[in-house]
């Protein structure tokens, strides 16, 4: 392989992962068969079919729905709504870049919780909690971004219990789940217990993120003073995506979708999961069964010297570990300079292989 540029750095799907002329079709046919709603003001909760259509999913109310413009826009006002300035909230360490910067533009002090393979540490969240409660708890419980890592039955047992005791919210994240290459499904949150647990997921990596399409599932006072929130920040969802959406779902497509996007990511996946044990063999690895993210956490004596800028220079594009840390749950500093996050979905498997390749040689 050449010298070319490789870029790990997105965690985003690739062009050929798109439903192009399906949705295109569902746009066309949204547009046509409901124009007074869609191109109107309003429904600012989120399009009713496609509200029905998570009802269904979920086993939900539809008032326990509210769908905005991608889940971040969600995870933004969710924080207006919950964080008072200065107030705690807790994330998995390292936590979703994007997410850590939301919470603390909300004015929260972000706390991470050291994550461990199985999920976040329970035992470090009861002492931080014993400390401090927090405004919430934010987990992204299946493939994580960034590491890969996935919760455990019985963290995630014990997440929701701690949840009751010292009452708080849970966000759970969960864009990757239905990408799972192996194994079986573990339960969400809510379905252990939906008391305290507000459910984020988006269909970004499912069917496109351009569209902006996420959803949250939350109890309806919670939902209607969030809505509020949204209703006064844009005035009305974006109903023409939703109402694509909608369709797709009803058409049935989705599902068929899904097993097209696994039989295209499951081989980067092998690739970077290969990669990395033959390559960093002395790094600790996060080899997830299914999302979009390995991660490696560099041993202590690895030369990460100005990884981003060496790794730049062999034409290597990576994120600074550092950007997926918040504020340590105990004094000691967090290693973001030791962690790399290797997004597999976007990449072949040829540059996959050369890339971990251009990375083992810099350490
Ligand atoms: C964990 C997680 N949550 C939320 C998002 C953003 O999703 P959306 O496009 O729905 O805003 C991402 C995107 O990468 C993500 O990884």
């Amino acid at each position: 392989m050449s010298d070319a540029k490789i870029v790990f750095t997105r965690g985003v799907p690739p062009p050929e992962a798109f439903p192009t002329d399906e949705l295109s079709e569902c746009f066309d046919a949204a547009i046509k068969n409901d124009p007074a709603v869609v191109l109107q003001y309003g429904q600012q909760p989120g399009y009713v079919p496609l509200r029905g259509e998570l009802a269904r999913e979920y086993n939900v109310p539809e008032d326990e729905i509210l769908i905005g413009n991608g889940s971040l826009q969600l995870q933004d006002l969710v924080s207006a709504h919950l964080v008072r300035e200065g107030a705690a909230v807790f994330t998995e360490q390292p936590s979703y870049d994007r997410a850590i910067t939301t919470f603390r533009r909300r004015g929260a002090r972000t706390i991470g919780i050291p994550l461990e393979e199985d999920g976040i540490n329970v035992d470090r969240l009861e002492a931080a909690l014993e400390r401090e409660v927090p405004a919430f708890l934010y987990l992204v419980p299946d493939f994580q971004n960034p590491a890969g890592a996935t919760l455990s039955l019985e963290k995630r047992r014990r997440v929701v219990e701690l949840a009751d005791r010292y009452d708080f919210w849970v966000i759970e994240d969960i864009p990757y789940r239905k990408l799972r290459y192996k194994g079986e499904d573990l339960p969400m949150l809510r379905e252990i217990d939906p008391t305290h647990v507000i459910t984020m997921s988006s269909f970004s990596k499912l069917l496109s993120p351009g569209i902006r399409v996420g959803f949250m599932l939350a109890p309806s006072a919670l939902v209607r003073d969030v809505t509020t929130l949204g209703e006064n920040t844009y005035l009305s969802p974006v109903l023409p995506t939703q109402a694509a959406v909608a369709e797709y779902l009803k058409r049935g497509w989705l599902a068929p979708n899904i097993e097209r996007l696994k039989e295209l990511y499951r081989p980067r996946w092998e690739a970077m999961a290969g990669a990395v044990e033959s390559e960093l063999p002395d790094a600790q690895a996060f080899i997830p069964e299914g999302g979009f993210f390995v991660s490696v956490m560099l041993p202590e004596d690895a030369n990460t010297d100005n990884l981003i800028g060496r790794a730049k220079d062999a034409n290597l594009v990576l994120t600074p570990g550092s950007a997926f840390f918040a504020d340590p749950d105990d004094g000691d500093a967090p290693v973001g300079h030791r962690f790399v996050r290797l997004p597999f979905c976007a990449v072949t498997e040829d540059q996959i292989q050369e890339g971990v390749k251009r990375l083992a040689n810099l350490l």
